[in-house]
């Protein structure tokens, strides 16, 4: 059995600090297999934002693997935004201590694959909205294709790849394309943020379906819920989602681990 927590949105510049506790707190108390968090970790791409986020994913006592949203690409430095995007997401992924490595030699139940979804410029006044590109397609249904014979993947992105039915939307180019691909191999689920709000569906492609599944946010910036996290368990070939929901939990309970 493998039990992973899905996170994402953190937003830090406009975090909610009551929520990142509760994480930690149930990171600590669950010790789930890994935290997989999809993107936006900071608002506006700022140092110290990406500091803070540092910070917090040291305090979390498993591996962890991290994806790109559209906030941590440079906000205020265009030259840098068109020259080296990545930099600063780069230096958060590499400071991780422990970073979740499943697929391939690591484990034979389970890998996860990222799709990335984030562009630099896109040619629509709107960058923040999601692209799967060819290339970075390619890329992710190769490192599928190259996984032992059916071993089940995830795949990980920050835009939802189609509209998931929420109030925050994600208007990804080449999504649908890219669902029908994913359909045709062993993909348990496609992971996502960018909607602050979660979900948990099942898209019907022309070569079948495939389940998307979106975490919340755990930022001040919500939509239709209270902070949420996603609560993945995969056991006898079964992908489990449970959405773990801020509200109802007690002040008292939070802030042993900050
Ligand atoms: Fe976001
Ligand atoms: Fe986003």
């Amino acid at each position: 059995m493998i039990r992973l927590f899905h996170i994402s949105d953190l937003h830090f510049g406009r975090e909610d600090t009551r929520a990142l506790d509760w994480v930690v707190q149930a990171v600590h108390d669950e010790a789930p297999d890994g935290v997989i968090i999809t993107g936006d970790f900071t608002m506006r791409a700022r140092a110290r934002e990406f500091a803070a986020a540092a910070r917090w994913i040291a305090a979390l006592p498993v591996p962890v693997r991290i994806d790109p949203g559209n906030h941590d690409l440079p906000y205020f430095n265009p030259a840098e935004r068109m020259i080296d995007p990545y930099r600063r997401f780069r230096a958060l992924e590499s400071a991780i201590a422990r970073p979740l490595m499943l697929g391939g030699q690591a484990t034979d139940e389970l890998a996860i694959v990222r799709l990335p979804t984030t562009a630099a410029a896109q040619w629509r006044l709107n960058w923040s909205k999601g692209i799967a590109g060819a290339a970075a397609l390619a890329r992710a249904l190769a490192e599928i294709d190259s996984l032992p014979p059916g071993m089940p993947a995830i795949v990980t992105c920050h835009h939802p790849l189609v509209e998931a039915g929420t109030q925050g939307r994600a208007l990804t180019r080449g999504g649908n394309r890219a669902l029908a691909e994913l359909a045709r191999r062993p993909v348990l689920a496609v992971l996502s943020g960018h909607v602050h709000d979660a979900f948990d569906l099942c898209h019907t492609t022309a070569a079948g379906p495939v389940r998307m599944i979106g975490a919340g946010t755990l930022s001040q910036r919500l939509r239709t819920t209270p902070p949420t996290f996603n609560d993945l368990t995969f056991a006898d070939g079964v992908l489990s989602c449970r959405v773990c929901r801020l509200d109802g939990v007690p002040a008292e309970a939070l802030g042993r681990y900050r």
